[in-house]
């Protein structure tokens, strides 16, 4: 069965940190970021419920006047994984960007994060920007992007300014 997903509100921030806490070592949200965030307008989370653990969120950016939305963050809390949640959130995500007018849907991932590279892969993620010690501890950043189609406009290869 396919897992479900709704939007989140700032009463999930507890779920969203939980989450948070148990998927990253290093450069996680603060929970005050998340908080500020949740309780703006240009960041919209998405939460996956699952069957086991906490189950999974996305937070997917928009700014005023760009067609490219950027996902901020993609974490399935480890007793939920290899259950479809982040596909499914990415997924959403992409409904939502296209929703939105959106044509292009972007990332960054660590070069060592082997996990979330395939699922983007499968995802039609390819590389766009090289990020030479993008990360705190000097990992390489690697910039993908996907482009979407949207239903009355043809596919355009091009790049916000
Ligand atoms: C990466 C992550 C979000 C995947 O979440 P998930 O819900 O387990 O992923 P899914 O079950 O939807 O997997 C979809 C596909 O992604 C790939 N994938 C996911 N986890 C993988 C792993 N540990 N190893 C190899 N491939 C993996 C596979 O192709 C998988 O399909 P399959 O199960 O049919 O083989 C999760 O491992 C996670 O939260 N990691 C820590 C946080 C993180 O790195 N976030 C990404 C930051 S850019």
């Amino acid at each position: 069965m396919k897992p479900s997903i709704r939007l989140a509100d700032p009463d999930d921030l507890d779920r969203i940190d939980r989450i948070e806490a148990a998927s990253f070592d290093a450069d996680r949200f603060p929970r005050r970021n998340l908080a500020r965030m949740l309780a703006g307008r240009r960041t919209r989370f998405l939460l996956a419920e699952a069957s086991t653990g906490q189950g999974g969120y996305l937070a997917l950016s928009f700014r005023t006047g760009s067609r490219v939305a950027r996902i901020y963050s993609v974490a399935v809390d480890p007793a939920s994984r290899r259950q479809g949640l982040a596909e499914a959130l990415l997924e959403a995500a992409v409904e939502l960007a296209t929703a939105r007018n959106c044509h292009v849907l972007r990332l960054e991932v660590r070069a060592s994060n082997g996990a979330a590279r395939k699922l983007y892969d499968r995802y039609g993620f390819r590389l766009h920007d090289t990020r030479i010690a993008y990360y705190e501890d000097g990992e390489t950043g690697l910039v993908l992007e996907a482009l979407l189609e949207l239903p009355s406009c043809p596919v355009i290869a091009e790049h916000d300014p």
